[in-house]
């Protein structure tokens, strides 16, 4: 992938939350689904800044010039987006029917979250965000935008999806990286941890471990319920972090071993009944995203691809059409 270009991409589309036009009236919405949108755009904003702060640590963490630049920008994109789904949580509180503030699970998670990523490797980092994004970006804004239904939200979305396009493809460009024999030699020279910052950041990850799975369940999940009843999209999303980690350069690293074994352990009765919850709680995710998803073709033709090639897959999945917008356009 050429980052030069990239970069140049990021610097030239920057935009402002000034440049859309707020004064669009929305469509009409029953009280019910007025809170639903409301909420839902206030805890984007708070999973927003959550992205900022991943992207924050990579740029801590770059060396490479070009690499620290792109993370800059990206920060800076998704501070815009919290701005924006905030704005747009505003736009959408016609009736001030109550007062709504970031779910508790989220403002619980944030910080555990932040103090544990000073302990990541850049790679763990990596793929929390790579991951991140693919739910965020493939399920849960395309489907909330399917449920506002609405003009303004439409407008949003289209200007943070052309910044997601960037984020996904340097975020695949960057799991390409980890897996490596470059990153493999980096890490190796890194300085051993002492003993202390060991304890330090094993508490810091169990406390932040502890916090996610009602974080996940409140953010992502239980609203994913109401804006894609089907589940279809987060299958999708929940497919592609699969494949991905099916890709064999991926496949041998550590992150990826350990998910693979808590979702193969998953698979033996026993296991998922005595430790079906914990293992979910590592994997960080629903149960549904326990099981294979993919085809044994699809597992075996994501190794022929690029991991550009990959993330441009993903990205098409985000355009395309829902049921759903098409039942409500033809209501
Ligand atoms: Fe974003
Ligand atoms: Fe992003």
């Amino acid at each position: 992938m050429d980052l030069e270009r990239l970069l140049e991409k990021s610097q030239k589309r920057q935009w402002k939350v000034g440049d859309l036009d707020w004064s669009q009236k929305p469509r009409d919405l029953s009280p019910e689904d007025e809170m639903t949108i409301v909420q839902c755009f206030t805890d984007m904003a708070g999973i927003e800044r959550l992205a900022g702060a991943l992207f924050e640590a990579q740029r801590r963490s770059a060396e490479d010039p070009t690499i620290k630049e792109l993370f800059r920008t990206f920060v800076v994109d998704e501070v815009r987006h919290a701005h924006a789904a905030q704005m747009l949580a505003d736009h959408y509180d016609r009736r001030k029917l109550k007062h709504y503030s970031v779910n508790p699970s989220l403002r619980r998670f944030a910080p555990a979250f932040i103090g544990a990523l000073e302990h990541f490797s850049p790679s763990v980092a990596n793929a929390y965000t790579t991951g991140g994004e693919i739910m965020l970006d493939i399920a849960l804004l395309r489907s909330i935008n399917d449920f506002v239904d609405d003009g303004m939200s439409t407008d949003v979305m289209r200007l943070i999806n052309q910044d997601e396009s960037r984020h996904v493809a340097m975020d695949f460009h960057m799991v390409e990286y980890y897996c490596s024999d470059a990153w493999a030699e980096k890490a190796e020279a890194l300085p051993a941890k002492t003993p202390a910052e060991e304890v330090q950041a094993w508490s810091a990850i169990t406390k932040m471990m502890y916090f996610a799975q009602p974080f996940f369940q409140d953010v992502f999940f239980r609203p994913m319920q109401l804006v894609d009843p089907s589940g279809k999209r987060m299958q999708e999303a929940f497919k592609r972090m699969q494949l991905l980690s099916k890709k064999e350069e991926v496949a041998r690293t550590p992150l990826a071993r350990l998910m693979t074994s808590a979702r193969e352990l998953y698979k033996n009765p026993i296991a998922r009944k005595t430790l079906g919850p914990v293992l979910t709680r590592l994997v960080g995710l629903d149960a549904s995203a326990m099981d294979d998803l993919f085809t044994e073709t699809e597992a075996r033709s994501v190794q022929g691809k690029t991991f550009d090639e990959l993330a441009q897959e993903t990205l098409a999945l985000k355009y395309q059409s829902s049921s759903a917008s098409r039942g409500r356009a033809a209501a």
